[in-house]
């Protein structure tokens, strides 16, 4: 369809060239109006007029009946006036033939924008913080950052995938002397997680009266930072315990990382970038601490040392920065974190820019909003959280509820039940802009009517089983839909031809529901086909071919778009 788009561009300039005298937009700002009508009888691709009234001085009906007049292409069956519009109608049947063919050919691949071959991709996401809950508000970070690193996969590029771990900090003083306080061994090795944050929990609600309490905390992580054998055990054993149950959630989500780098790691990393600072005279003493002045960039300091000397959460990511560079010659280095942190992400990366290493455009910050459960905010250092794990494993049962009820495939197999249980929670949170804050609904994710999940497995299961009683995906050498094609033909054509330009949409704007949105107008389009059209059962044998063509097509672009968002595809549901 980008062909198209172009070919459209160039026709109307041409056209207006001819027909008016001002300067006109260049062919990229006109290709960038264009527009795909939601209502096909308002043509394939449409420009809207009034953008260019302006300029022309010229009513938006008057432009668009003189340009109607100066256009006529091969590439296009019909263009029109319509209103203020200028409709370009296809060929239908020729796009039908094309995009069945395109998509055989090219099989999974098809709409990958191949723009990243050589080019190497970090990214670092998920990053829970040791010891305290993995909890709800860690799904965007987790599933944006993964479906992220599976778009620039696809693109071609090589991915790296980091879980930046929140394995170092004064939460491990917290929780030691926490264990030590209130806990036990046997406890901690039978409840594990469970115990670790309950304890965490405890150390707050005990904090609240017994203010020393923070001090001992501090106490103990200095001990830990100092190299304490004991304390450092202690914190082998919670990271140990932490990242099994991570695993857990990682492996329902089909998730793997290909460092666990944490910031723990760091720490003899740190003071080398904090040399370099001092050489490049960027840090000033701001009330004992060592910050790097932003006041230029309208940005307050960026903090790199504590008055007492010890280094900060940016102090980290710079050292972390430069050492993936060095490791990976990173094209780009993306980070997904929710907005709340776009400061932070903002003053370190001016640094970065400040010390003079010529990546540090490469950086990129990507934010999501907040996620709220019924209303209610969360807050993790109150019992008042709800975990990944559980909300996983409500999903879960509820859809094995539902099927046992509806009968379906999912009822006898645990495997079904989890992609289709983990796929709604994905799909419900991928659906609305990154940066929406979003009330999770279980019963909204789960419905499987709606613009959710199991309707989009469901769908690809129907075009599962549909092949299969076709015998296979024919050949599509010879389909020539060589004749008039019913609207729902016509639509899902449409819509199959448009996943490549959605593609590279998703990745321009670090957006995956642009992926999600399109899977459900590919569903839409394909179930309405499925409703109206005879497929199996067509009276031609022509037709039949044709349609299962355009069925084999479907189910290869909704499976490779569902996994994009790191849903399974599970053949019968
Ligand atoms: N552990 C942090 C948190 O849970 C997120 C880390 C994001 N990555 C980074 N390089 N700062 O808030």
């Amino acid at each position: 369809m980008k062909e198209l788009k172009k070919r459209a561009a160039a026709l109307i300039l041409d056209a207006a060239k001819k027909n008016f005298s001002a300067e006109l937009p260049s062919p990229e700002e006109i290709e960038s109006m264009l527009e795909y009508p939601p209502d096909p009888a308002m043509g394939d691709i449409a420009f809207p007029c009034f953008r260019l009234s302006r300029t022309l001085r010229t009513a938006p009906p008057k432009i668009a009946a003189t340009l109607a007049e100066g256009v006529h292409d091969a590439s296009f069956s019909k263009i029109e006036a319509v209103g203020g519009y200028l409709n370009f109608f296809l060929d239908s049947s020729a796009l039908a033939g094309r995009i069945c063919s395109t998509i055989a050919a090219e099989g999974d691949m098809y709409g990958s924008p191949r723009t990243g071959n050589g080019k190497t991709v970090v990214l670092d996401y998920s990053s829970p913080n040791v010891a305290k809950p993995f909890h709800i508000g860690h799904l965007g970070t987790t599933v944006i950052g993964h479906s992220l690193k599976l778009l620039h996969e696809f693109a071609g590029y090589h991915c790296v995938g980091i879980n930046y771990l929140g394995d170092w900090g004064t939460q491990f003083g917290k929780l030691i002397v926490a264990y030590r306080k209130w806990g036990s061994r046997e406890e901690v090795e039978s409840r594990e997680i469970d115990e670790l944050v309950a304890l965490y929990v405890r150390f707050h609600a005990e904090a609240e009266n017994d203010p020393a309490l923070n001090e001992e905390a501090r106490r103990e992580f200095a001990k830990l930072e100092a190299g304490d054998e004991e304390n450092l055990a202690l914190w082998r054993w919670f990271k140990e315990i932490s990242l099994r149950e991570y695993q857990k959630t990682y492996r329902l989500l089909g998730i793997s990382f290909d460092s666990y780098n944490g910031e723990s790691f760091y720490t003899d990393k740190m003071p080398a970038q904090i040399e370099k600072m001092k050489q490049l005279n960027l840090l000033t003493l701001d009330d004992g601490a060592s910050v790097v002045n932003l006041e230029e960039w309208k940005m307050p300091p960026c903090l790199i040392l504590k008055r007492d000397g010890s280094t900060l959460y940016p102090t980290r990511d710079i050292a972390a920065a430069v050492y993936r560079y060095d490791t990976y010659r990173f094209d780009k280095c993306i980070y997904v974190t929710s907005a709340g942190q776009s400061l932070h992400f903002a003053q370190w990366f001016k640094v970065v820019e400040l010390m003079g290493y010529p990546w540090y455009d490469r950086l990129v910050h990507v934010p999501y909003g907040t996620v709220s459960l019924g209303g209610a905010k969360l807050a993790t250092r109150t019992g008042n959280v709800v975990l990944l794990k559980d909300l996983f494993r409500e999903a879960i049962d509820k859809v094995r509820e539902i099927s046992a009820e509806k009968n379906t495939g999912a009822a006898g197999s645990e495997e079904v039940a989890e992609a289709v249980g983990v796929g709604a929670i994905i799909f419900y949170y991928l659906s609305g802009n990154r940066m929406h804050d979003i009330n999770f609904s279980l019963s909204d994710a789960l419905s499987f009517d709606g613009a959710t999940g199991p309707y989009a497995q469901y769908t690809y299961a129907r075009t599962c089983s549909l092949l299969e009683k076709a015998g296979g995906v024919p050949a599509t050498d010879g389909i020539a839909f060589d004749r008039s094609l019913t609207e729902e033909e016509r639509t899902l054509s449409r819509v199959l031809a448009l996943f490549p330009e959605r593609v590279t949409e998703a990745l321009d704007t670090y957006e995956p529901s642009v992926i999600t949105r399109y899977i459900l107008d590919l569903c839409t389009a394909f179930n309405r086909f499925y409703h109206e059209c005879q497929i199996l059962t067509a009276e031609q044998e022509s037709i039949r071919r044709e349609r299962i063509a355009l069925t084999a097509a479907t189910h290869t672009v909704l499976r490779r778009a569902l996994h994009l968002i790191c849903l399974k595809t599970p053949e019968k549901i």
